[in-house]
């Protein structure tokens, strides 16, 4: 398991707990925690902390033995995420879920027809027809009612077989829920873990933007090592240590988990800290983790098309659009951020990069427009270093990660 391990500061106290990551997350602020959790600190002024881009939940992972967290994204996957690091659980019987899950995939391993199996294919021909006859699946009219990755992503990211265990392992863990078995805590637990095992059983790099064809022998051969995997034994072995993790680390310091725009949620939050990790690049990242959202919504959602046609990511057609990655709508966006800040009375640290959608200079300018009267605000790197509002040369340097501050005065 990838534990993020959190070094101690010389001078300070440890804020930070070592966590197990989940999934893979672009843009995850894991590698860098301490740096943000000693950037919330030198702003904070009590209340709550809340992550306002919470994403694949670092900040919770990291600081929730610390502070009280509200943590908040737009994407209800992130709430899951969240919850783990959060939520205190009750027993799980993981070989009762597992025996469950196997008789759901039976029935559905029996629809799968016998020329979609990989075992056996000899040449990049044979396999590349593997794939499309896969892919085809997205045709067929299936009667059970868990056959939502069957027939919207076999020979995508995963083969007909993986995406038959996704949803068998769904069906039992909803079961469990809607019986009451199950709260909210246990639920979340386990769906993490199942977007853990699509992660690792996944033929693409990381994310769902786009899944790779084997062109080449060389190609095939790499996309065969995750056909193969088994998706099932990723997500039991994950639900078992994750299971440990949260019974020996989670603290119950009244957490919240929101899964609003970040303008509603700040109003909901009063005199706390708020950290911000918006979008940095024009791409959306409900581009990129479309199938986890669809996982925790199962809701057979029309899918993306272009010319007639289903769009190759196959992206859900409602997906979340940012202002933060629209470049017409940035500074907008920013404004809203920091007036929503103000009005709830908190404090601010603002994850900044240099490959983002605004410059450093601007983004001064805006805090200074909208907090300057109230708050004290500086920019710091990552060793601490004080920089110089963007006046000097700082805007040239070879900055990758730097933190807004806003302190109220
Ligand atoms: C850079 S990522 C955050 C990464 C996070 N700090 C971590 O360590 O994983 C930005 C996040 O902002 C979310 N987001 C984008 N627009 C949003 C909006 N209008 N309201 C709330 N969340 C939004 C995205 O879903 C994405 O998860």
């Amino acid at each position: 398991m990838t534990i993020a391990t959190a070094s101690i500061h010389p001078d300070q106290e440890c804020l930070t707990r070592q966590f197990p990551q989940q999934i893979k997350y672009m843009g995850s602020k894991a590698k860098i925690i301490d740096f943000v959790a000693d950037s919330i600190a030198s702003v904070y002024q009590g209340g709550a902390v809340c992550d306002l881009f919470s994403g694949s939940a670092s900040l919770s992972g990291a600081l929730g033995a610390t502070y009280p967290i509200v943590s908040n994204d737009i994407q209800h996957y992130s709430a899951i995420l969240a919850s783990v690091y959060l939520r205190e659980i009750g027993s799980i019987d993981i070989d009762d879920l597992q025996r469950d899950a196997f008789v759901n995939q039976r029935k559905a391993q029996n629809l799968i027809p016998v020329e979609l199996q990989y075992a056996g294919f000899g040449t990049l021909e044979e396999f590349q027809e593997i794939e499309k006859l896969n892919q085809t699946l997205i045709h067929e009219n299936f009667r059970h009612r868990y056959h939502l990755f069957l027939k919207n992503y076999s020979g995508t990211w995963w083969s007909a077989e993986q995406c038959s265990w996704i949803d068998a392992i769904k069906q039992a863990i909803d079961k469990r829920r809607k019986s009451g078995a199950w709260g909210d805590a246990e639920y979340a637990l386990a769906m993490a873990s199942l977007m853990h095992a699509m992660a690792y059983s996944s033929q693409g790099t990381g994310h769902y933007a786009q899944y790779r064809d084997a062109k080449t022998e060389a190609s095939m051969r790499d996309i065969n090592i995750y056909r193969q995997k088994r998706l099932q034994d990723l997500f039991f072995r994950k639900l078992n240590q994750m299971q440990i993790w949260v019974q020996e680390n989670v603290v119950d310091l009244n957490h919240s988990i929101v899964t609003k725009d970040y303008q509603d949620c700040l109003k909901g939050i009063d005199a706390g800290t708020v950290y911000a990790d918006p979008p940095y690049a024009f791409v959306h990242y409900s581009r990129f983790y479309h199938a986890m959202e669809t996982l925790c919504l199962y809701d057979y959602p029309e899918l993306q098309e272009k010319g007639g046609s289903i769009v190759k990511g196959r992206y859900r057609g409602d997906r979340h659009q940012s202002p933060f990655c629209i470049r017409t709508q940035v500074d907008e966006a920013f404004r809203s951020l920091f007036n929503g800040v103000l009005q709830s009375n908190s404090c601010l640290a603002l994850s900044y990069s240099n490959t983002a959608m605004i410059t450093l200079e601007k983004l001064i300018f805006l805090a200074e427009e909208c907090l300057g009267a109230k708050y004290k605000i500086w920019v710091e790197d990552q060793d601490h270093k004080h920089m110089t509002m963007g006046r000097s040369n700082d805007r040239d340097r070879d900055v990758k990660e730097i933190m807004l501050l806003a302190r109220k005065k």
